[in-house]
């Protein structure tokens, strides 16, 4: 992507003042998801990354990143699967906890998303996670320990926008890229 091209997606993503809570710039994404252009540049850029990877999965986090993770699955021709919010999935699952500011949150994902065992082919599949945006990188780092607890391999961490004086990035186990950086 040139400069012109990310800052044409930055631009697309609009900024809240104060949601949820006082305090909180929150970056919404749906300006991107409603703007063709931009969500081509960006998908066009993603599908171009990761086409040599020899993926087996797409993985996105609830919920931005089913929007982000199912386009690209769609356009690598590989399977998508949801890590969700705790209580969501329906089948068996393998849960991980991360620290929020008080207290923790948990993420879970289905026990055979990506096989039994995890394995694809006779080997670990090789899965790349997917979320729209890495802050302080809590739910990034758990939903990649989900995807080792469960038998797969997490190839990667992908973002679309990155909050990096945050330094979320540090506590994930896997390579991380985002497309922008904050
Ligand atoms: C946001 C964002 C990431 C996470 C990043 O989701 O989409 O999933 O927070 O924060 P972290 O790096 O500090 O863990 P949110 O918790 O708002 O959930 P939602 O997508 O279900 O609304």
């Amino acid at each position: 992507l040139t400069e012109e091209e990310k800052e044409k997606i930055l631009r697309s993503i609009r900024t809240i003042p104060d949601f949820p809570k006082p305090g909180i710039q929150f970056k919404d994404i749906t300006t991107l998801l409603n703007n063709p252009e931009a969500l081509k540049l960006l998908m066009d850029h993603l599908e171009a990354r990761y086409r040599d990877y020899e993926l087996d999965y797409v993985a996105g986090i609830e919920a931005r990143g089913f929007v982000f993770g199912s386009v690209l699955a769609d356009r690598l021709g590989i399977g998508f699967v949801p890590v969700r919010k705790k209580g969501k999935l329906p089948y068996t699952t393998v849960s991980e906890k991360y620290s929020l500011e008080y207290g923790f949150d948990e993420v879970e994902i289905h026990i055979d998303a990506f096989g039994e065992g995890g394995m694809c082919r006779e080997h670990p599949a090789k899965v790349l996670l997917i979320d729209d945006l890495i802050a302080t990188g809590g739910t990034a780092a758990a939903a990649a320990r989900l995807i080792g607890k469960v038998g797969a391999e997490c190839v990667e961490c992908c973002f679309v926008l990155e909050l990096s004086f945050l330094k979320g990035r540090e506590g994930i186990d896997a390579p991380v890229y985002s497309v922008i950086t904050l």
